[in-house]
């Protein structure tokens, strides 16, 4: 998710949940071709298994930063075939490649031919009005026999590609869940995930009757600790990789004074945590300390000290 999943986030969800599949945010292609890409691409080695998603159209841009990808060490690279953003339907990619299957078949075989990846898409049920559910099967179905792709990711609503900002085409267009049913149903052996408003242990578990796998996304990243139990329901391992809160807020401090230690800014890591002690008394005091911009020069480990004992109820003084 952009702005959003970065590495530093992605550090964190990793201390949370080993066996979770993490996802960047989108990159296009023309940044990766044109612009820095150690920073586009650079990662913590504990992030695995993660995934680069890709923007972008051009086949021989895809097959280019593909190559990049494996290079780099992803585990798997992602086409976004779902974003409905004005800026990305002008570079014409996105959720308007929905239109476009035989192009966005020819630039998954394009990626296939050029690295050892697995290639996947992203994508929504449908665009605009477009309500039919042939529409997302003849997608699916010449993605799979001309681009050789197996594994989907749909976000299970449409993308109104007009009218609506991109938040709002997370909220309003209606979530309807059964075609993705039907898409499983009628591809057994094609790897089917679905996305979209699901939240709880019970609903991920639900789906799980139907398709082969589930995305989170806003749940996960505003409670974090959700993904605590998430190695244990759904992934056949004994025991969570962190105890509780604190033993995670304790790891992501360490890799905060890391980040120090090298310079990069704690704070711009620091929000991605936010939402660890959600729903617990003093939470909000908690996140107040860790978001006042006074102590953004202190050393994350003073800061936690601070945060602690706001938590506690012990420390308005201290963090004013
Ligand atoms: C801030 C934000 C940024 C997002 N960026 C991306 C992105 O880069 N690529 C993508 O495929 N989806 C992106 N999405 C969409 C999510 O991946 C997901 O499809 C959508 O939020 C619905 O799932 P959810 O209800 O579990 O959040 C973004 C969502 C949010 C809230």
């Amino acid at each position: 998710m952009m702005d959003w999943t970065d590495r530093h986030c992605r550090f964190l969800h990793r201390q949370l949940s080993q066996h979770t599949r993490l996802y960047t945010e989108m990159v296009t292609t023309g940044a990766l071709l044109h612009g820095d890409v150690p920073r586009h691409l650079d990662f913590n080695g504990e992030e695995h298994p993660v995934a680069l998603q890709l923007g972008g159209s051009e086949p021989a841009d895809l097959a280019a930063c593909a190559k990049l990808a494996e290079r780099w060490g992803y585990d798997e690279v992602n086409l976004n075939c779902g974003c409905p953003s004005e800026r990305v339907q002008r570079g014409a990619f996105g959720a308007c490649l929905m239109a476009e299957a035989d192009l966005v078949a020819d630039g998954v075989k394009a990626m296939q031919d050029a690295c050892s990846l697995p290639v996947t898409v992203k994508h929504r049920i449908g665009i605009d009005r477009i309500e039919r559910y042939d529409f997302v099967r003849d997608f699916v179905g010449t993605l799979h026999q001309r681009g050789g792709c197996t594994v989907f990711i749909v976000h299970a609503r449409n993308a109104w590609l007009q009218g609506l900002s991109p938040k709002e085409n997370r909220e309003i267009p209606p979530l309807r869940y059964e075609l993705v049913h039907r898409l499983k149903a009628e591809f057994p052996r094609l790897t089917i995930v679905i996305n979209g408003g699901l939240q709880t242990d019970a609903q991920i578990a639900e789906q799980l009757q139907h398709v082969d796998g589930v995305m989170v996304g806003r749940h996960a990243y505003h409670e974090p600790w959700a993904l605590a139990g998430w190695d244990t329901a759904f992934f056949g391992v004994a025991a969570a990789p962190v105890a509780d809160r604190e033993a995670a807020e304790d790891l992501y401090v360490a890799y905060l004074e890391s980040l120090a230690a090298r310079g990069t800014p704690w704070p711009l890591a620091a929000r991605h945590m936010l939402g660890l002690h959600n729903g617990l008394p003093g939470a909000r005091r908690w996140r107040q300390v860790w978001s006042d911009h006074r102590l953004k020069t202190r050393p994350p480990r003073e800061v936690a000290a601070l945060a602690r004992a706001a938590m506690a109820g012990r420390g308005a003084a201290l963090a004013a």
